[in-house]
């Protein structure tokens, strides 16, 4: 049995981890086996790295330090996690994955594409998501969202990455872009400005047409 694994990308704020739970359910609502989990993170020792790589004291932390420990951290999740339950028939949603190592490490830092496709590479020994949700939206707006969550939930700082210029969240942005053109079949490009309900009616037509074929 052979589970289906779909991942969710996008800049910062682009609200993928709350579509990400309302196509979850959905899918549970139609009696799919549902596994939710994320990069960095997703195993204990992923955990581990993702406070390393998130610390926003870390700020001695040189790009290729970065790059590596985000390959670390996806190769224990794809071994541990992932292929498992993909063997068990489930469907794991997973946000983030190995576009965003090429989107932030590779436009954002300038970090050589080629490296970071096989670091890539290294990392899922064989494994790509079947399907790739990416959720575009204006960085400024992300981090427009992102300041008003801080505000709401007990307004914890930005980590690491989300206290990067605007700059770095536009080229990542184009990062974004860049995958969507580059592997249309298995990227899809989706506007995350629009309202959820709007972006999750929007979501749930591409993987239903992509990898169900549910009568809903
Ligand atoms: P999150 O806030 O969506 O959980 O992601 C944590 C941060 O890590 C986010 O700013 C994007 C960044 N990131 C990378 O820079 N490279 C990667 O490979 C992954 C998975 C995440």
């Amino acid at each position: 049995m052979k589970g289906i694994f779909i991942t969710f990308e996008g800049p910062d704020g682009s609200g993928k981890t709350t579509q990400m739970e309302m196509l979850g359910e959905r899918l549970e609502s139609l009696g799919r086996d549902v596994v939710y989990t994320r990069e960095p993170g997703g195993t204990g020792i992923g955990e581990d790295i993702r406070d390393i790589l998130l610390d926003s004291s870390n700020t001695a932390m040189v790009h290729r330090t970065e790059a590596l420990l985000y390959a670390a951290g996806r190769a224990q999740h794809v071994d541990e996690l992932i292929k498992p339950a993909l063997g068990q028939g489930k469907i794991v949603l997973c946000d983030r994955f190995i576009d965003s190592t090429i989107a932030y490490q590779g436009f954002g830092r300038g970090i050589d594409l080629g490296f970071l496709n096989e670091l890539n590479n290294i990392a899922v020994a064989g494994l790509l998501p079947d399907l790739t949700l990416i959720l575009d939206i204006d960085p400024a707006l992300g981090i427009e969202r992102i300041n008003e969550k801080r505000v709401l939930k007990s307004g914890r700082a930005k980590d690491r990455i989300e206290q990067e210029h605007i700059n770095f969240h536009e080229r990542v942005r184009k990062g974004f872009h860049h995958l969507a053109a580059s592997d249309p079949k298995r990227c899809r490009i989706i506007n995350g400005g629009k309202d959820t309900e709007t972006v999750h009616r929007e979501l749930f037509r591409i993987v239903n047409e992509v990898l169900l074929n549910e009568d809903t």
